[in-house]
């Protein structure tokens, strides 16, 4: 089993949970992806949804496939998000952002009564931190809001570099929001309730990749005696 087949059999359980009329939030990354791509075939079958994606990239794809959208104002209230995950820890806390979404996606799964993360099983983690935390910063000040987050990073005990993260041509990533990407390198996070407080306080940083309180549920896809054995975190109801 490689990494498409999980990503597409942890989309394939999620698909289950989604009922005619519903409005969804419609998330960001390779996984997420896998899920607009499986909602599109539902649709082109009949079934009626409007969704709410949370990137430029989600909407392209989405619209492609014939799924009707509307903006989080026209809808301002979700019933289920679906969107994939960088780091899910057993209390379903979440790093997110290796796709520059963060912003949105938060947003867009704050609005929603539900948010179920669907990833490839080796996205679980005991303690989050591996994957360097995206934080999403306005480019005002982006020097001094640099050293203001590696300040507040060390002060939450954690160590490790803060980068702005690169596009392939040496210039900044630039979000759909027009903001930057500063990755925390931190190897683990011990408290990441009190590191996200200390980023918030910081006042160039836009938010964090941290998702903690929001996911009620994760559906996790493992290889095993080649298929996908698929473990729930949470409750799916
Ligand atoms: C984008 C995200 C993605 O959900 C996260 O990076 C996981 O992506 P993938 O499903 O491609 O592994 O947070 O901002």
């Amino acid at each position: 089993m490689s990494g498409p087949d999980l990503r597409r059999a942890a989309a394939a359980r999620a698909l289950d949970l989604v009922e005619p009329g519903m409005r969804l939030g419609l998330g960001t990354g390779s996984t997420a992806a896998a899920f607009v791509a499986l909602l599109g075939e539902r649709v082109r079958g009949g079934l009626d949804i409007v969704g709410v994606p949370t990137s430029e990239a989600t909407r392209a794809q989405a619209e492609g496939l014939g799924i009707r959208l509307a903006t989080l104002d026209a809808q301002p209230e979700l019933d289920l998000t679906i969107d994939g995950a960088d780091e899910v820890d057993p209390q379903l806390r979440l790093i997110k952002g290796g796709g520059a979404a963060l912003l949105r996606e938060k947003i867009v799964a704050f609005a929603s009564r539900r948010m179920v993360v669907i990833a490839d099983g080796a996205k679980r983690v005991e303690t989050l931190g591996a994957f360097p935390l995206p934080i999403e910063v306005n480019p005002f000040g982006l020097t001094a809001t640099h050293r203001a987050v590696e300040a507040a990073v060390a002060r939450t005990g954690c160590a490790g570099a803060v980068r702005l993260r690169l596009r392939p041509d040496g210039g900044p990533v630039v979000t759909d929001g027009g903001h930057h990407i500063l990755d925390a390198h931190l190897g683990r996070i011990p408290d990441p309730e009190s590191l996200g407080a200390a980023l918030w306080a910081v006042p160039g940083v836009v938010e964090h990749g941290l998702f903690l309180g929001i996911a009620d549920a994760a559906i996790l896809a493992t290889a095993r005696d080649g298929s996908a054995d698929i473990t729930i975190l949470g409750s799916l109801t």
